[in-house]
């Protein structure tokens, strides 16, 4: 059995209630790119709501990190990675907690105590010494002198403010070396494998800290790492999650992983997240901006280093290894298959565009650099504009051949072309087009008028669990517990442009968010807002929690049309609508 399936089993075991992996695109979070933890999507019942499957948790959870994105190519950092969890929602603390960690990897997993060592929170002006966690370790015979405490290491938030508290970490002692008697958590071959967090408090943007409702167990244990320790291999990719993809580029590329282990792993570790990226729900594709620039990012990234391989970037690579991929996860995460073909076509769409424009700005970048030590914003932003090479590769590039890069420059004169275009929309738009932006705000106001309308056209009960909006239309994710009938969506349709017609004023007030909650104004995750938050209201029809922007009122909108109704996931219906 593998890692995931062992610890899985073990907390259901101990009465936890597996839930599913939350998409890798926060679902109604805007202020972050990608979940990159376990308990990102739990972040609302760690504060206090109530959870569906009650309060005993476990998953394993598809995490993204991209600041870590340029490090890809050494032996251990990876852009997606599967974190496994278990959580206490106010109900078991640190006994229990500390004590099934400890079971799983001396029991289950079979490590010897020798080669474990932990570290506690060591204490600071507000919060004291985590004195009872040292002594649960110690009671489950793991010797003092391998339990240190530290202040920084061993407190955990996710960001800047949300719930947090100290915690424990386990190590695991991955050399050949003789065992230290004494645990340094500094010494490097000490690596650490999990993280117990007591999550009891919450930090406010003030920086103060108060008691959570309830005290919480947060724990996450990385996928790829654990794997290669437990396979005894120090490099992850050669545990038995990557062994096959590499073996497959090796295969593609006629050329051995030992001579060219950071592009393979380049190759290996891009395919996979994109793979992952474009399987989600939320629909991300390659472009110029936020998660779609991260996606085209890997993608240009992954096939630069094919095409240093010498893979023919006509040959249908991109597929087979992304295909390797699905084969291998889709078995935990339905997604990746019911998604396949969107998948496979926009890899090869974004291989096809960048291919076509790689080989002349390759050209171009060596003809230009051969006598120069630095590329100047002009290059750069060439290379960028007219190649298509996002500034991160022109570094790369620039990197292997030691030169270095005005990447400020670059950025400013990103800048300046950005708000030229701008002003051309403008421009446009004063000549009867609508800019780019308009038409997004006409789908945002659109967007509170159908969640009142189904409120009254099908239930009460229906609450927003996601929106997204582009040019062409906007998506509008729902609890309700059916199909909606064409009757209610055509009673719906006609409630939205009824308001439309009738040119409802549309308002916005600053408030409390106490207060708001009381005058029944929509939201989503309470708990994620600021103390005071702005509501907008349009008539008398819509109030909800917001931060804009909005049309002034709604004939600006003009015709509604909903084109599609369908499944979301489990108790959640997506509307499709279009605008005219
Ligand atoms: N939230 C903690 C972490 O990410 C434990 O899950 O390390």
């Amino acid at each position: 059995m593998n890692l995931k399936d062992l610890y899985i089993n073990y907390f259901i075991s101990k009465g936890h209630k597996q839930i599913p992996s939350a998409p890798v695109v926060p679902e109604n979070d805007a202020s972050v790119l990608f979940n990159t933890a376990g308990m990102q999507p739990l972040i609302p019942y760690l504060m206090g709501t109530p959870h569906p499957y009650g309060t005993k948790l476990t998953d394993y959870q598809k995490c993204i990190r991209t600041n870590d994105l340029d490090e890809v190519g050494d032996t251990y950092h990876h852009t997606f990675f599967e974190m496994l969890g278990n959580w206490s929602l106010g109900d078991y603390f640190k006994k229990e907690a500390i004590t099934y960690s400890f079971e799983f990897l001396t029991k289950v997993l079979n490590i010897p105590v020798e080669r474990l060592a932990v570290t506690v929170f060591a204490g600071n002006d507000t919060i004291p010494f985590d004195e009872e966690s040292k002594s649960i370790w110690l009671s489950l015979g793991i010797p003092e002198e391998r339990i240190a405490a530290t202040s920084e290491d061993n407190f955990w938030i996710a960001g800047e403010t949300g719930p947090c508290g100290p915690d424990s970490e386990m190590f695991y002692w991955r050399s050949e070396d003789e065992i230290p008697v004494s645990f340094d958590p500094e010494d490097k071959r000490w690596v650490e494998i999990w993280n117990d967090v007591f999550m009891q408090y919450e930090k406010k943007a003030d920086g103060s800290v108060i008691e959570l409702p309830k005290k919480n167990v947060d724990t996450g244990m990385g996928v790829e790492r654990t794997t290669a320790i437990l396979e005894g291999v120090n490099d992850n990719y050669a545990s038995s999650i990557w062994k096959d993809v590499i073996e497959k580029i090796e295969e593609i590329s006629g050329k051995k992983y030992e001579e060219n282990e950071i592009s393979m792993r380049i190759i290996a570790d891009h395919i996979r997240t994109s793979v992952f990226i474009l399987a989600d729900d939320a629909g991300v594709i390659p472009s110029n901006t936020d998660r779609g620039y991260i996606l085209r990012r890997l993608i240009r990234r992954m096939i630069r280093h094919a095409r240093k391989l010498n893979i023919d970037l006509n040959s249908n690579f991109e597929t087979e290894l992304a295909k390797l991929i699905i084969n291998k996860y889709s078995k935990y995460y339905e997604e990746i298959s019911k998604n396949e073909n969107h998948i496979l076509e926009e890899l090869t769409k974004e291989k096809v565009k960048f291919s076509k424009t790689l080989e002349k700005g390759l050209r171009v970048f060596e003809k230009e650099t051969a006598n120069i030590s630095k590329i100047d914003k002009d290059l750069a932003f060439k290379l960028y504009d007219t190649y298509g090479f996002p500034i991160e590769l022109t570094t790369e590039l620039a990197t292997e051949k030691g030169l270095e890069v005005d990447t400020e420059g670059f950025k400013e004169k990103f800048k300046e072309h950005q708000e030229k275009s701008r002003t051309a929309s403008k421009g446009m738009f004063k000549g009867g087009l609508a800019g780019d932006s308009e038409t997004e705000t006409k789908y945002h106001t659109a967007t509170h008028l159908l969640n009142a309308a189904l409120k009254i056209t099908v239930s009460n009960d229906v609450h927003q669990k996601g929106s997204n909006i582009n040019n062409e239309r906007m998506r509008f994710d729902f609890s309700c517990d059916h199909k909606l009938t064409e009757e209610e969506i055509k009673n719906t349709e006609e409630l939205v442009n009824k308001w439309i017609k009738e040119d409802l004023p549309v308002s916005v007030k600053e408030m409390p968010k106490e207060e708001a909650v009381n005058i029944g104004a929509e939201h989503m995750f309470i708990d994620r807002y600021p103390d005071m938050v702005t509501v907008y209201f349009i008539g008398d029809v819509s109030k909800e929690i917001c931060m804009g922007p909005h049309v002034k009122s709604t004939s600006e909108i003009g015709e509604f049309k909903i084109i599609k109704e369908e499944a979301s996931s489990a108790g959640v219906r997506r509307i499709k609508a279009i605008i005219k």
